[in-house]
């Protein structure tokens, strides 16, 4: 994998979740990390080229701990396979907490898949045709 794919530790996305973000038992819902995710992979896909991904796929995911409201929450993305038309990148999640900002947990980590498609939703190739983008490139 060349390293240019790699993440850094700076996360592709770090936020605090809020009230508005819980389920009906005051944590944070399921849902609301699965939409963080799917954005937090897609940042790390552009990284190929800035081309239109939609998602085509989620890998079998866990929560073995809950998010807090207040919590610093992180998701780290690798791409983690180039294919022809798709990307699949992998998203760690985790959660610094608001009661112990010392205490860091692992929230879960999901593979997804993008494919690359065209202006009619055509799967097109990820790599070869267009520039890689300079989104990320280290300031001078
Ligand atoms: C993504 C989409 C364009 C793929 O179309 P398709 O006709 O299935 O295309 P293909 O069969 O040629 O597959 C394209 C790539 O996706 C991969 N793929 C297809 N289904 C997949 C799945 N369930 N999981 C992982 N990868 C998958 C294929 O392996 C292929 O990868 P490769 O080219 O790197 O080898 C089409 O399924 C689609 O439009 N899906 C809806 C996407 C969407 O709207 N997502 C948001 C949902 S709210």
């Amino acid at each position: 994998m060349p390293s240019a794919f790699r993440s850094p530790r700076d996360p592709a996305i770090r936020t605090i979740l809020l009230p508005k973000d819980t389920n009906g038992h005051g944590t944070i819902f399921g849902g609301v990390i699965l939409s963080y995710i799917d954005l937090a992979g897609a940042v790390a896909a552009r990284r190929l080229g800035p081309h239109k991904y939609v998602t085509v796929g989620m890998d079998k995911i866990a929560f073995p701990e809950p998010v807090y409201v207040g919590d610093v929450v992180s998701f780290y993305a690798d791409v983690n396979h180039i294919g022809t038309t798709s990307v699949t990148v992998k998203v760690r999640v985790e959660a610094q907490r608001f009661a112990d900002p010392n205490v860091t947990v692992k929230v879960t980590e999901a593979l997804v898949t993008y494919v690359a498609v065209d202006a009619g939703g055509r799967p097109i190739p990820v790599k070869g045709g267009l520039p890689r983008t300079t989104l990320f490139a280290k300031k001078k």
